[in-house]
């Protein structure tokens, strides 16, 4: 009995261990490579090495906390059974190895856009019709914003280069609420609750949800039909039912009122302009059934995290992120509450922030 314990104690350790080296390569590799590409960037566009302001040690020092507080609170909630160990280490390696070469030929053209400022540049095969116009943006510089496979195929690896190997485990904070938020239909068998992801991209927080709530019938919507093809093959890797996904705006979520019993959300807001954000709020009440819960994850916002004004501002300056200001000031407490949301809950989690709310029975 005393050597079992020990031996899962052992194994516990082992690999809390292993998962804090995974971080910390992927760490290493996100500041190297933001370093060397910020560089040569600045030599092909002299004048972006002006922009932003630098952060201070102790903004510095608050991130490192900030960071291994996440990393920290990720190990725990797999611990505590909130989703399996498996997930920490997951990582689309082959798309690693694949596209990491393209991250870098990408660039050549991401600098032309920079010397030209030209943030709605689209190769001439892409159709813009059916788009609202804030969304057709090079966000990120992104080549061809959302709308082209390269875009869907580089996204995960730019979005973990930019958070320097976190975004899945900031994805997954989303899913103790979302277990939490579904406590509220504990007596409908598991298998009759839907729960929907708006703005699902690639598929990551889909992918995660399914290995929570293997039995949970889940959905997806997004607008890019790149983004989608790219989520299905991802969530084809793994055994699990497949989330329906469709391409729809978020504004006018194709499915009848009080169809879902959680609807999720992971870093859309900041890309959407004010009016916007609150239609998608209005749509997310409106499709979720009395009792259902939402869930946001979005970047810190100003109010919450004034120690990071500076990194908050230094954002949508180096990257194009239009609406990115507006957002760090906007009070999506005070959105929710508008449309009928209650119980709302704040977090945060390194550089994100997470909303729950429900709608009242
Ligand atoms: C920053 S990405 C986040 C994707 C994903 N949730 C994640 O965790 O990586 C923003 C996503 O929102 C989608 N999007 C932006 N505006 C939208 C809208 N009005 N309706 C639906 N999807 C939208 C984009 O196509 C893109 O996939």
């Amino acid at each position: 009995m005393q050597s079992s314990f020990n031996a899962n104690n052992l194994v516990e350790s082992l690999t809390k261990a292993a998962y804090q080296s995974f971080q910390d390569g992927k760490s290493i590799f996100g500041v190297a490579h933001k370093n060397l590409s910020n560089r040569i960037t600045n030599l092909f566009v002299p004048n972006r090495a002006n922009q932003g302001k630098p952060l201070t040690s102790q903004t510095l020092e608050e991130l490192q906390k900030r960071r291994n507080k996440l990393i920290e609170t990720d190990w725990q909630d797999a611990h505590q059974g909130i989703y399996s160990s498996n997930l920490l280490f997951d990582n689309s390696w082959s798309d690693f190895f694949f596209y990491y070469p393209q991250v870098w030929l990408d660039l050549p053209h991401m600098w032309e856009r920079l010397n030209e400022k030209e943030y709605q540049s689209f190769s001439p095969e892409i159709d813009q019709t059916g788009y609202p116009s804030y969304y057709l943006q090079n966000f990120h510089y992104q080549t061809d914003g959302y709308l082209s496979e390269l875009s869907a195929s580089l996204y995960d690896l730019q979005v973990e280069l930019l958070f320097n190997g976190l975004a899945d485990a900031m994805r997954r904070r989303i899913l103790k609420p979302l277990k939490e938020g579904l406590n509220n239909f504990a007596q409908i068998n598991s298998s009759q609750l839907r729960v929907l992801d708006v703005a699902c991209g690639t598929g990551r927080s889909l992918k995660f949800i399914r290995a929570a709530l293997p039995k949970v019938s889940l959905y997806g919507v997004d607008l890019s039909a790149a983004y989608l093809r790219k989520a299905n093959q991802l969530l084809l890797e793994e055994l699990g039912d497949l989330p329906q996904l469709l391409q729809a705006n978020a504004e006018q979520l194709p499915y009848v009122d009080n169809y879902f019993q959680a609807v999720t959300s992971v870093f859309l807001f900041h890309e959407l302009p004010p009016a916007a954000r609150q239609n998608v709020i209005a749509e997310s009440f409106r499709v979720l059934s009395p009792g259902g819960v939402i869930v946001l994850c979005d970047s810190i916002q100003k109010s919450d995290s004034p120690e990071f004004t500076t990194m908050m501002e230094n954002f949508p300056v180096i990257f194009h992120e239009p609406y990115f200001r507006h957002y760090t000031e906007d009070n999506l407490e005070e959105r929710l509450a508008q449309v009928g949301f209650t119980d709302i809950q704040v977090t945060n989690h390194f550089v994100s922030k997470y909303w729950s709310a429900r709608k009242p029975l």
